[in-house]
């Protein structure tokens, strides 16, 4: 099989340099070899991995069938957090069938009631915040979207379990960013309980403890059976499949685990980007200020979450820092063809995110922060793809759009803030994530006035 080109260097040094300056190495090679591209990571006789980005070559692939594919060999490592029974980990009908389940309550009408309490939690965490000092956004976001993420996906009042499940999921959470358990996650050789005190044995436990929380959750849940209940768990308590079969207790663990996992983080980090990137460039500021200033003075998500300049300063921080750099890369099972190349099992082909939205001739200056390109003009899921797509493409995507207007929108019209540091900042890798460097330390300048929360509906 005639393979792209790409570069010659041994794979550990590919490696490593995709793992410590991935935006780096993509610009690289995307500059030297064009599209598509081969590198050689993971090991000596490692298979071929193939880099696409363009908006043809994307949509082959997003059109490829399912089967021909295996999806498993980069998703493995969520096993240990996720489960078994995750979505993420799921191929051909089982993964179907999960999404079929997962979708709805992510969708359409769906999110106009989640959308007062999204901003009302914005508001209870940003109520401690006093003119004159600074915060850290890299550190308030995480905790305004665990929060979103506990009370509108699984549906918990804020009370002891509440409180307990934040902190165990924070703590966690913060843990599994660190390099020490990066890498027992991808060595499952090095996953050994030897003990409370040993990094996995402490994991496991960790682990357990939250286990328990939810699980009694469901159990008050099942016996409960409040149709009244919006929240993603009671959804999915109710939801059949077309064989008309529920969700396990398992199967519901793991869902709600890898949502928790796949939306909390992502959502912060493209929060954490957008406050950056607007404040440092006061015109965008300026016009995203007039836009939200020009609402009527009581603060109603419906309103909010349409405005055009908020939607396309959400889309451009997403283009030009994706948050994740690549799709779910794909292994090949059975030949495929993808822009012109005969691909044999065992290549592995990866759509790249990053690269098709810094792609010169679908961007003008891809390199500007422009939120006004997505006013002027409408991009295809090809060009356009901060959530991946085809048959894996993110379930949250509707969600955390939402998501991130609204608690933009909500802190802008209550405070007027400043980069307390202005010098540039870089991506860094946080989890599967990349952040902006330097926590994004920012001076709270001005309270304004309180407008009122409204219904999303009356
Ligand atoms: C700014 C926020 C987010 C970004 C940038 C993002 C991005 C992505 C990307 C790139 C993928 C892989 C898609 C592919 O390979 O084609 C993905 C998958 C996924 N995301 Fe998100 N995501 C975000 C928020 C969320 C939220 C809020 C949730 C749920 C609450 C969520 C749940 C998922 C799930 C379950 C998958 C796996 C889908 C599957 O395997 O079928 N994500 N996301």
């Amino acid at each position: 099989m005639k393979l792209p080109d790409g570069p010659r260097t041994p794979s550990l040094l590919q490696t490593i340099r995709l793992i410590a300056q991935p935006t780096e190495f993509l610009d690289n090679c995307a500059q030297r070899y064009g599209d598509p591209f081969t590198v050689r990571v993971l090991g000596v006789n490692s298979p071929p991995v193939v880099f696409f980005s363009s908006p043809r070559a994307i949509q082959e692939i997003f059109a490829l069938p399912a089967q021909r594919l295996d999806f498993g060999k980069a998703t493995h490592v969520f096993r240990p957090l996720m489960g078994e029974h995750s979505v993420v980990l799921q191929q051909g009908r089982n993964h179907q069938r999960q999404r079929q389940l997962l979708m709805p309550p992510f969708h359409g009408e769906r999110l106009r009631d989640y959308g007062q309490l999204i901003c009302e939690i914005t508001e209870q965490v940003i109520k401690e915040w006093a003119v004159g000092s600074t915060i850290s956004i890299h550190q308030a976001m995480p905790e305004i979207t665990l929060q979103i993420i506990l009370q509108v996906v699984f549906g918990l009042e804020p009370g002891p379990r509440y409180l307990k499940l934040k902190q165990l999921l924070g703590d966690l959470l913060e843990d599994v960013t660190t390099p020490l358990y990066s890498s027992l996650f991808f060595f499952p050789p090095l996953q050994r309980d030897w003990g409370a005190w040993s990094p996995w044995g402490y994991f496991l436990r960790r682990r357990q403890q939250i286990d328990e929380l939810i699980y009694a959750e469901i159990q008050e849940r099942r016996a409960q059976s409040d149709s009244n209940r919006k929240d993603v768990l009671s959804l999915l308590l109710a939801a059949r499949d077309d064989a008309g079969q529920s969700m396990t207790d398992v199967e519901l663990r793991d869902q709600l685990v890898s949502l928790l996992l796949l939306g909390y983080e992502t959502t912060a980090g493209a929060l954490s980007w957008v406050f950056y990137l607007i404040h440092a460039a006061p015109q965008v500021l300026q016009s995203l200020r007039s836009e939200l200033e020009a609402l009527p003075s009581s603060l109603e998500p419906e309103r909010m979450v349409q405005l055009p300049y908020l939607s396309a300063v959400c889309q451009e921080t997403l283009r030009i820092h994706p948050i994740g750099l690549i799709c779910v890369p794909r292994m090949v099972k059975e030949p495929v063809q993808v822009a012109g190349y005969e691909f044999e099992a065992g290549a592995i082909l990866v759509p790249c995110i990053y690269l098709a939205h810094r792609r010169q001739k679908t961007y003008l200056n891809p390199g500007i922060f422009q939120p006004e390109r997505f006013i002027d003009r409408k991009y295809s899921s090809y060009e356009y793809l901060p959530f991946g797509g085809g048959s894996r493409g993110c379930i949250g995507t509707a969600f955390s759009m939402y998501e991130m207007k609204l608690v933009l929108g909500t802190i802008l019209s209550r405070f007027e803030l400043l980069l307390a540091d202005t010098r540039p900042v870089h991506p860094v890798r946080r989890g599967i994530t990349l952040v902006p460097s330097g926590g994004v330390p920012m001076v709270i300048v001005r309270q304004f006035s309180k407008p009122q929360l409204t219904a999303a509906r009356t």
